[in-house]
């Protein structure tokens, strides 16, 4: 089982989208997915009572109730969990870090997201988690995502793919829905699916290097 974690400081940034979409495409990808909020926004469980189906499953959890949740889900039987977190408070991101075997930080290509960024960072990196940077809600092209993932890139791994603002993403999340169920062969699906991918790869790799440190 692997835990990914969505922290950034900076609020409305895309945690919570990213970590929905995310989860759901992932199950689409065969795996079986736990959602847990740790949000008292509770915005993930707003769309999950919204929602028909039973999967992603969602609980809402405080961070002293984190490793017994994840220990549950590793008894359940799921294989990838998504970590929603607040955007401020800090003792729940640190708990949300501590379980995670990786960090998604999500990032607006705008002056204030990308100066917020460093003080995310720093936390991850003292706690030692491995982490990637992914940008969200950017225009549909132009020099300004290019700079931008450059700008990141000082700070760590930085996703191929940017996350571009479209309307889709607020019409699935009102229906209860993510991107690739509410339009399948749409462009943000694709990035979604293609973002999913990269984490995946990620996380394949360190259940390889931790095999290979038992070895
Ligand atoms: N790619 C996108 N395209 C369009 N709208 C988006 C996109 N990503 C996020 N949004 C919208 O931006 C707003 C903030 O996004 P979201 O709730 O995911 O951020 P957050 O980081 O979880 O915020 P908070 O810190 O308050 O928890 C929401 O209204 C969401 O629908
Ligand atoms: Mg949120």
């Amino acid at each position: 089982m692997h835990t990914v974690a969505f922290v950034t400081q900076k609020g409305g940034s895309g945690k919570t989208t990213l970590c929905l979409n995310l989860a759901v495409a992932a199950e689409e990808k065969g795996e079986r997915c736990l959602l847990l909020d740790l949000d008292p926004q509770g915005t993930a469980e707003a769309w999950y009572q919204d929602r028909e189906a039973l999967r992603p499953k969602l609980v809402r959890v405080i961070a002293g109730e984190l490793p017994a949740a994840l220990d549950l889900a590793r008894r359940g039987g799921f294989t990838r969990v998504f970590v929603d977190t607040p955007g401020r408070d800090e003792p729940a991101v640190a708990a949300a870090i501590r379980a995670a075997d990786f960090c998604l930080v999500p990032c607006r290509p705008t002056p204030p997201d990308m100066k917020a960024q460093p003080a995310t960072v720093a936390t991850i990196r003292r706690l030692g988690k491995p982490f990637g940077l992914v940008l969200s809600q950017t225009p549909p092209r132009g020099f300004r995502i290019r700079e931008a993932q450059n700008g990141l890139s000082v700070l760590g791994p930085v996703a191929p793919v940017a996350v571009v603002a479209r309307s889709v993403f607020q019409d699935a999340q009102g229906a209860g829905l993510a991107v690739t169920e509410y339009e399948p062969g749409g462009k943000a699906a694709a990035e979604i699916r293609e973002l999913w991918s990269w984490i995946d790869r990620k996380l394949e790799k360190l259940s390889h290097e931790s095999q290979t440190d038992l070895a």
